[in-house]
């Protein structure tokens, strides 16, 4: 990796995974691509190039691929579980055309891929407990449908990421990011109205852990990965009941009460409750940092911070 390009830089992932990778790789090395209307801010603008990128524009991508002489390609542009499910062509537009345009370009010039695939590539009859690594992929969601083809149509290198939780970007529409609302009620001192029923468990984990992840991966050694299809990784499995828990350790006052939304209900029940990650720990050392109990730490801290500034 010598020449980065990040598609969707400035989404949930792509705006912490750009600086990331600024700091491992170098600043002028990583492109942060993005689309009119989202375009970059701030240290994620000031810190390195930028440029337009769309997903659904193979000739914009491939231009930018040849000016900056991109060798990698992290292509994180897609819409949320839940907002897919209201604009199913969209997420195909984005999340598979899309994609076709990124390997075609990456065939043409020759680079390397990271997609994202999630939890939400399993289905009602995959196994929920310990989700294995070769298991049923039958998803009803359209992000679901999505990530599946994505798998069946990439043959790079890509991880099936939990719900993921940051204190940088939120996320937009996702089934798992009450996850990170919660903390943003905890710290502001609302009370949370939970769209998901007690003993709603999937898996979840801390942005720092995800993008060692998605940067390992890409730096693992291609002999020792025996599996080509997207890895399980996993950190962390709660459901409602724990998080709150966990936050009210530190914030006593603290109060959930539930409203479920049936729609973000019946998508997380079809979801794995916790996955087995034991073929990334041993094909790619994969080893997450933070549990419920540090990320809560972390979590609060960093918000309580940038709240009050
Ligand atoms: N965070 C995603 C969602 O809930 C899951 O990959 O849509």
């Amino acid at each position: 990796m010598e020449h980065i390009l990040i598609i969707g830089a400035t989404g949930q992932i792509g705006s912490e995974l750009t600086m990331e990778l600024r700091k491992r790789y170098g600043n002028t090395n990583v492109v942060a691509g993005y689309i009119p209307g989202a375009e970059p801010k701030g240290e994620l603008k000031e810190s390195g190039p930028s440029a337009i990128a769309d997903v659904t524009d193979a000739q914009a991508v491939a231009s930018v691929v040849k000016e900056y002489h991109i060798d990698t390609i992290y292509n994180l542009a897609a819409l949320l579980s839940v907002v897919a499910e209201s604009k199913p062509k969209l997420a195909w537009k984005i999340g598979i055309d899309g994609l076709w345009n990124v390997l075609e370009v990456a065939r043409e010039y020759g680079c390397a891929v990271f997609t994202p695939s999630s939890i939400g590539s399993f289905g009602e009859a995959t196994p929920h407990v310990k989700t294995p690594q070769d298991t049923i992929q039958r998803p009803r969601t359209m992000y679901g449908v999505t990530k599946v083809t994505t798998e069946l149509l990439s043959d790079y290198y890509y991880t099936r990421f939990p719900g993921i939780i940051s204190n940088v970007t939120p996320p937009g529409g996702g089934t798992t990011d009450y996850a990170v609302d919660i903390f943003y009620s905890a710290v502001k001192g609302e009370k949370f109205v939970c769209p998901l029923k007690p003993g709603t468990y999937m898996d979840m984990m801390y942005m720092p852990d995800a993008l060692n992840a998605a940067i390992s991966l890409m730096e693992a050694i291609p002999t020792r990965l025996k599996h080509r299809n997207a890895f399980n990784i996993a950190a962390m499995s709660f459901d409602p009941e724990e998080i709150c828990r966990e936050i009210k350790k530190h914030v006593p006052d603290f109060e959930m009460v539930y409203e479920i939304d049936p729609l973000k209900q019946s998508i997380a029940d079809s979801w794995p409750d916790s996955l087995d990650d034991s073929c990334a720990r041993e094909e790619w050392d994969w080893k997450p940092q933070y549990d419920l109990e540090s990320m809560t730490v972390d979590m609060l801290e960093k918000l309580r911070a940038k709240l009050n500034k």
